[in-house]
């Protein structure tokens, strides 16, 4: 493929990106995206990855949510269908697809990711999920699931099923115990594993002084 049939179709695979996550309220929006695209691209220089490959499962990685779709197969099937519609080698078209249906946390439970080009991708996601962003992030989620910022009442869960993460009742600060804190140690490359290491900091010092807040102490 040329550089210019590769832009063209990154251009498209924006677009489609754009308008199915628009307006999205649950921390998938279109500027989480953008910062996955633009992370996967730093993080593929610096390690040798394939940068088309992981620009466009950076881009497509969340139309298939599970949690924007009727089922995980259903959002995948959407993705195969517009990757099948597009002059895209059929080696590239396998590779997104597994990028793409491997990624998610699944509880911390899920396979590594087998090529580069998928760990690059799988760490700029969830360095999203690391960081200041990342706490605005949790806090809009919880607000739209419904769920209180905290409750001393309600205590972190250690193993919790996918589906458990979504519907379970629970609070944003549990959030960063059940899942974010846990990140850092989840990262596949040298690249991406400094840089959650320092919003991981961050971001602990932050719940730390919530708590110290909610407690009362420093009044
Ligand atoms: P990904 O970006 O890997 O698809 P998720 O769908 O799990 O990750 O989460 C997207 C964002 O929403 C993350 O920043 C995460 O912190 C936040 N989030 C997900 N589940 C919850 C929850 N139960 N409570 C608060 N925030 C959540
Ligand atoms: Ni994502």
């Amino acid at each position: 493929m040329t550089t210019e049939a590769k832009e063209e179709i990154l251009a498209a695979a924006e677009q489609y990106a754009r308008y199915e996550l628009g307006g999205d309220v649950t921390g998938h929006d279109w500027w989480h995206i953008h910062r996955v695209v633009r992370m996967a691209n730093h993080l593929a220089e610096r390690e040798g990855a394939d940068r088309f490959v992981c620009s466009l499962a950076a881009l497509l990685h969340d139309v298939a949510d599970e949690k924007l779709n009727d089922s995980k197969e259903s959002g995948l099937r959407k993705v195969r269908d517009w990757l099948d519609a597009r002059p895209i080698s059929g080696e590239d078209r396998a590779h997104v697809m597994d990028i793409i249906a491997n990624m998610s946390f699944g509880g911390g439970a899920n396979p590594p990711m087998r090529t580069l080009e998928g760990q690059v991708v799988q760490d700029a996601d969830r360095l999203d999920a690391i960081g200041a962003i990342a706490i605005a992030r949790t806090f809009l989620y919880a607000g739209w699931k419904g769920d209180p910022i905290y409750d001393p009442a309600l205590q972190p869960r250690d193993a919790m099923t996918p589906s458990e993460y979504r519907t379970g009742k629970s609070t944003a600060i549990n959030h960063f115990h059940e899942k974010l804190l846990k990140l850092k140690d989840r990262i596949n490359t040298a690249a991406a594993k400094a840089i959650a290491e320092e919003r991981h900091a961050y971001m602990a010092d932050y719940v730390e002084r919530f708590m110290r807040e909610w407690d009362g102490a420093g009044d």
